[in-house]
């Protein structure tokens, strides 16, 4: 929402026309009406008058307006305290303070959390550039208005130069047209039969939707996120396609398939910083035009560009588990599976459009596109929280696990650091300092999620008795209790057995039951390698394991 909207929300509760408003702040009505409409600023003096006749505070309002517009909102007062505004923006927020504590006190939280988030997106803002992204989004976006707050983070995209590839759909778009034009759709096991007069449709429908696209992309309103933008776009003929023919004994007509992509054309326009825009439509080299569907256009586009991810828009929030819970990510082995148990009817239900993006999303990861996402288009700023946050809003599948087990090496000390520190002041591990971690560096495993480290563990080696100490086992608290410790203690495992131990011990304090289940017996500190006794802490108390291997 607008500042303008919130003006807007705020006088339609109180009952205030337009023109009573207008009167009560001294201004134009038709000013006024435009600054509601988001169609031009509000200054600083005529938001105190607004917010006086509305008896509300300027934080109140911000804090109706998205997020990030606050943020840069109240930025900006705060910098703007010598110019043209008597007032300094320190001692305008004290006075909002005063008039509402509670609404300053979330705007103070919120700049707070906002500056946390921005650091925290560092990672990936430096990722991005120069990366291919596919964004795919059936008609509804358009029809429901949902463009708008798209187009402004699909702006944020092409500010950090990534290059972005939209796909759209035009179904909804489709079938007005031929509910208009009094004609049934038609279909075969889920495949619109495309006659002469549905691809009028198809062609009118998707003309429309591209205008509409274009048009809000070149956006460049001062007061709107879209200020200052710069977007060019290109779409044409870039994608070859072949007719279905017939199936089932009936003939599709203009439906048809992707049959090429032309990446090359694709990449120079997004090597000119331009934005590519691929509709679902095909052309033949024999001159004919066919409908083809969203997903085949995305993922085949993917595929051809060898993009680093695809996006789609979809009705639900992602792909959810038999308990209705969101699953934040999945491989392409997993989703398959899914897909096998729910067309034999062995379990679970999906959505209709998880039955449309799951096969796009797994035939992508199968030709090498790293990663899809699946996430809701009803979620304002859904992409950015995808992209930018740790965990993401919908269901990321994979090719790969994005867990992996390494040795570690000298850039992981900081992060492994990170990890245990909390634990050794709790006492459950015995404190390392930096340089020693540095110097054991050659001794230590780590599990990475999603190239961020969230598990460690050592290997001490005793050569003579050959045995080894496993030690320094963590698991970050937010992976916890997912079988994540117990993967990694079997992989050291297999480490000790390649390096040619043949026991495996470890000291605890308290967590003796977790290495008991893992097949650990307890001993005596007098049983350990002889080295080791010399290094017992009996202060400590440890209680000691060990496992044959
Ligand atoms: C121990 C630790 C590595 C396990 O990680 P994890 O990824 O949660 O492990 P898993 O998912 O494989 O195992 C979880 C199981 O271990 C159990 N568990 C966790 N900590 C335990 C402990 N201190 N004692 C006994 N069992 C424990 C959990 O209750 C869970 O059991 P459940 O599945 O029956 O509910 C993790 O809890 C950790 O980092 N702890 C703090 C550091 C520590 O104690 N390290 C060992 C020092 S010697």
């Amino acid at each position: 929402m607008s500042i303008g909207l919130s003006i807007r929300k705020r006088r339609k509760s109180l009952n205030i026309s337009l023109q009573t408003l207008a009167y009560q702040v001294e201004a134009d009505s038709g000013n006024l009406s435009r600054i509601e409409r988001g169609v031009q600023g509000v200054t600083e003096v005529m938001l105190r008058k607004i917010c006086v006749a509305l008896n509300c505070t300027p934080a109140y309002l911000y804090n109706q307006y998205e997020y990030g517009q606050t943020i840069s909102t109240n930025i900006e007062l705060i910098q703007s305290g010598n110019s043209s505004n008597p007032l300094k923006a320190q001692e305008q927020l004290q006075a909002y303070n005063v008039k509402s504590n509670a609404a300053s006190l979330t705007s103070a939280t919120t700049v707070k959390d906002f500056v946390h988030w921005f650091r925290s997106a560092t990672p990936y803002i430096h990722a991005f550039g120069g990366r291919t992204f596919v964004i795919a989004f059936g008609g509804e976006v358009v029809d429901d208005k949902q463009f708008i707050a798209l187009s402004h983070d699909l702006n944020l995209l092409a500010s950090l130069e990534v290059r972005l590839v939209l796909v759209h759909g035009a179904r909804p778009q489709i079938e007005q047209r031929l509910k208009r034009a009094k004609l049934t759709p038609k279909f075969v096991n889920g495949l619109r039969v495309t006659d002469d007069d549905a691809m009028e449709a198809v062609k009118e429908a998707n003309g429309v939707i591209r205008v509409e696209i274009e048009a809000l992309l070149s956006m460049g309103l001062i007061n709107s996120p879209m200020a200052g933008s710069d977007i060019r776009i290109a779409s044409g003929n870039f994608v070859t396609a072949k007719p279905m023919g017939v199936r089932d004994g009936v003939d599709l007509h203009h439906t048809g398939e992707v049959r090429k992509v032309d990446a090359v054309g694709i990449q120079k326009r997004l090597d000119d910083g331009e934005l590519v825009m691929l509709s679902p439509l095909g052309y033949s080299p024999t001159g004919e035009a066919f409908n083809l569907s969203l997903e085949d256009v995305a993922v085949s586009a993917a595929i051809a560009l060898d993009a680093d991810k695809l996006i789609f828009l979809m009705d639900s929030a992602g792909v959810t588990n038999l308990r209705g819970e969101l699953l934040r990510e999945m491989t392409a082995e997993k989703a398959s599976k899914l897909l096998n148990h729910v067309n034999n009817n062995t379990a679970g239900i999906i959505t209709e459009d998880e039955r449309y993006y799951l096969p796009a999303a797994i035939r992508a990861c199968e030709h090498g596109v790293a990663r899809t996402h699946l996430i809701s288009r009803h979620v304002d700023g859904a992409i950015i929280q995808e992209l930018f946050t740790h965990d993401g809003i919908g269901t990321m599948i994979t090719e790969l696990s994005l867990e992996t087990m390494r040795q570690a090496n000298i850039s992981d000390v900081g992060s492994i650091l990170k990890l245990i520190e909390p634990l050794e002041n709790e006492g459950y591990l015995v404190r390392r300092g930096r340089e020693r971690i540095e110097m054991e560096i050659n001794h230590f495993y780590v599990m990475e999620h999603n190239n961020r480290i969230i598990g460690c563990g050592a290997l001490y080696p005793f050569v003579a008795e050959k045995q080894a100490e496993f030690a320094c086992l963590a698991i970050d608290t937010a992976y916890r209790g997912g079988g994540r410790g117990d993967r990694l203690f079997h992989y050291c495992e297999e480490q000790a057995l390649e390096l040619g131990f043949t026991t495996l011990f470890c000291l605890t304090t308290r967590t003796e039951h977790w290495f008991l289940e893992r097949g650990f017996t307890e001993i005596n500190v007098a049983s350990l390698p002889t080295e080791k006794q010399d290094m017992y802490n009996y202060q400590r108390q440890s209680k000691v394991f060990s496992k044959v291997l």
